[in-house]
C-alpha cells in the first residue's frame, strides 16, 4: 500500500530529526521536457493539488523547487499520498490542514488558486512579462497530510528558438540551468515527452542520457497520448522495446488546454484517463501500468529502494548513539539525581531504542509496493 510509504518515511523522520541525523535525505524528484511537454500537469497531479500555472507557449520561465511538507491532519490520523490515491484529492480548497507557504512572503496560502495567481506575479517581477527566463528559483513548501516529505522541482521548457526577451543563446542557457539540476547523483529525472512528437527527438531524454546514461534514475513518462494520430500508439515506447531505461516509461494523459479552461477537476481528469487506457486497444492489456496512479506507485517504489540503500548508515549512526548513551547513563551510576540532564539521558536512550526496533522491523520488509503482476 502507499500508505505505508507514507508512514515509514514520517517514522523515520521523526525519530531520526529528534536524535539529530538526516537520516531520510529522499532525492529531489525533478521534471524535464521540451516546453509544453506537460510538465506542470504532470508534477500537479503528482501532489493532487491545482496549484501551477499551465498552459500552451511558454509559462514556467523560473524553476520552481516545492517542498512537500507532511503534517499530520487534525481530524484524521493517516495521511495518504494525494497522487497515489483515486479517492478525492484532499478536502479541497479552504482546508485549513493543507496551504502553501513562499519563501519570499509571509503569508500562508489555504487556496490554492492564490498560490497559482502568486507564482504567476512572481514570474512576472523577476523574469518581466515577456517570455523572459531567470534561474533564480521560486521556493514553495506545501503543507499536507497527503504528500511525503519530498522535493520536486518543476523547470522551463528545453526549447530552440528565442521569442520575446529571450537571448540568442536560450536553448544553451535553459540546457545549463536544468543540467545544474539533474546532474546531482541524488536526483530522480522524470523526462517527459509528448507522445506525438517522435521520440527520437525527445530533448529530456537526450539531456537526462547526458547524466544519466545508463538510464538508472530517470522515469520515462509519455504524455499526450490522447493527442497522437488515429491508429497510432505507443505500445512499443511504453513496454521498453524503444528505448531502454530501467524504471521503464509511463504513459500519461493530462487535462487537455480545454479541460483546464472548463475547470475540469483533478478526480475527473483521473478517472477519463483510466477509462482511455482501459478501452484503448492498444493499451487495455497493459492500463494497470500505465497512469498518473501508476506513475506516483512508480516513484515510491522508487524512494523506499533509496530508504533501504540507506538503512545501513542508519543502523551504524544508531549503534554509535546507543553506546555513548550507555556510557552516560554509566556515570550516572544507579542512584543520580532527577536532574534535566539525567531525565535527557533516559528520553535518548528510549528513543534510540525504538529507533533502533524500528528499523529493524523494516529492514526484512521488501518494499514491493507496486500491484505489478
Ligand atoms: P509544460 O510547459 O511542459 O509545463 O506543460 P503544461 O503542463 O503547461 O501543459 C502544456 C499544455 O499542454 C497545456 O495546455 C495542457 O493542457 C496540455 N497538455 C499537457 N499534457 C496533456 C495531455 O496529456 N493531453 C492533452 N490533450 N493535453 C495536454
Ligand atoms: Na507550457
Ligand atoms: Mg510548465
Amino acid at each position: 500500500m502507499d500508505t505505508d510509504l507514507i508512514k515509514v518515511v514520517n517514522k523515520l523522520q521523526e525519530t531520526f530529526s529528534t536524535i539529530g541525523g538526516d537520516a531520510v535525505d529522499l532525492p529531489q524528484c525533478v521534471v524535464v521536457g521540451a516546453q509544453s511537454s506537460g510538465k506542470s500537469s504532470v508534477l500537479e497531479t503528482l501532489v493532487g493539488k491545482d496549484f501551477l500555472p499551465r498552459g500552451q507557449g511558454i509559462v514556467t520561465r523560473r524553476p520552481l523547487v516545492l517542498q512537500l511538507v507532511h503534517q499530520p491532519s487534525s481530524t484524521n490520523a493517516d495521511g495518504e499520498f494525494a497522487g497515489t490515491s483515486t479517492a478525492a484529492p484532499g478536502p479541497g480548497p479552504s482546508s485549513y490542514d493543507e496551504y502553501g507557504e513562499f519563501l519570499h512572503l509571509d503569508k500562508r496560502f489555504t487556496d490554492f488558486s492564490e498560490v497559482r495567481r502568486e507564482i504567476e506575479n512572481e514570474t512576472y517581477r523577476v523574469a518581466g512579462q515577456n517570455k523572459g527566463i531567470s534561474k533564480l528559483p521560486i521556493h514553495l513548501k506545501i503543507y499536507s497530510p497527503h504528500v511525503l516529505n519530498l522535493t520536486l522541482v518543476d523547470l522551463p521548457g528545453l526549447t530552440k528558438i528565442p521569442v520575446g526577451d529571450q537571448p540568442t543563446n536560450i536553448e544553451r542557457q535553459i540546457q545549463d540551468l536544468v543540467t545544474s539540476y539533474i546532474s546531482k547523483p541524488n536526483c530522480i529525472i522524470i523526462a517527459i515527452s509528448p507522445a506525438n512528437v517522435d521520440l527520437a527527438n525527445s530533448d529530456s531524454l537526450k539531456l537526462a542520457r547526458s547524466v544519466d546514461p545508463r538510464g538508472l534514475r530517470t522515469i520515462g513518462v509519455l504524455t499526450k497520448l490522447d493527442l497522437m494520430d488515429n491508429g497510432t500508439h505507443a505500445l512499443d515506447v511504453l513496454t521498453g522495446r524503444v528505448y531502454p531505461l530501467k524504471l521503464g516509461f509511463v504513459g500519461i494523459v493530462n487535462r487537455s488546454q480545454q479541460d483546464i479552461n472548463g475547470n475540469v477537476s483533478m478526480l475527473a481528469a483521473r478517472r477519463a484517463e483510466e477509462e482511455f487506457f482501459k478501452s484503448h486497444n492498444a493499451y487495455k492489456n497493459i492500463s494497470h501500468r500505465c497512469g498518473t496512479k501508476y506513475l506516483a506507485k512508480t516513484l515510491n517504489q522508487v524512494l523506499m529502494a533509496h530508504i533501504r540503500d540507506k538503512l545501513p548508515d542508519m543502523k551504524a549512526r544508531l549503534n554509535t548513539l546507543m553506546g555513548q548513551t550507555q556510557q552516560e547513563l554509566a556515570s550516572f551510576g544507579d542512584t543520580a539525581f532527577l536532574g534535566d540532564a539525567h531525565r535527557g539521558t533516559l528520553i535518548l536512550k528510549l528513543m534510540t531504542q525504538f529507533a533502533r526496533d524500528f528499523v529493524a522491523s523494516i529492514e526484512g520488509t521488501t518494499f514491493d509496493i507496486s500491484t505489478k503482476e
